[in-house]
């Protein structure tokens, strides 16, 4: 997708999700629908979250096909992410250390944090594609909202 098409449905995107997350708390609903959006707007392959619980990263709502249910801190991209606590964007996932393969279709990838109010990471937005290198700093810098939006509603309240 070239860059413009690409801002212009995150954009879109961002209104939906204002849309989504405004005045509503229930946690599992919101990431549901956070998730659909996204994957409906923007075609990814796989579209999820996964909720720190203790050590482990645990599935949460999630479109697309079915994955792993726990991830350890530090493994995967997902728990690279959570113990950088920073996105960790992956052009080929066969490169990345580590990467945990859900499907075997998956190629790209990227992992936002979801940050709670004190900080503490309480969720990753993890995004999977099909193709090689389809995320960038596009994605990065919009996914990050969308992470902010989704904590507002959902995780800061609650800490
Ligand atoms: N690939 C991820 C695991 C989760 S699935 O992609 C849904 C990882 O390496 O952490």
């Amino acid at each position: 997708m070239v860059n413009t098409e690409k801002t212009k449905r995150y954009e879109e995107l961002l209104l939906q999700i204002q849309g989504l997350t405004d005045g509503e708390t229930e946690q599992v609903s919101v990431l549901a629908n956070v998730a659909a959006a996204i994957h409906e707007a923007m075609g990814f392959w796989w579209t999820g979250f996964y909720l720190v619980k203790g050590e482990l990263l645990v599935l949460g709502p999630f479109q697309g096909p079915v994955a792993c249910y726990r991830i350890k801190h530090g493994r995967g991209v997902c728990g690279t992410a959570w113990a950088r606590r920073e996105t960790v964007v992956v052009p080929d996932v066969e490169q990345f250390p580590g990467h945990i393969a859900c499907s075997s279709l998956s190629r790209s990838e990227i992992v936002v944090p979801v940050f709670g109010a004190s900080s503490r990471v309480c969720a990753v937005l993890d995004i999977d594609s099909r193709e090689l290198g389809t995320f960038d700093d596009t994605d990065a810098r919009y996914l990050e909202r969308i992470a902010q939006m989704v904590s507002a509603a959902v995780f800061t309240a609650t800490e």
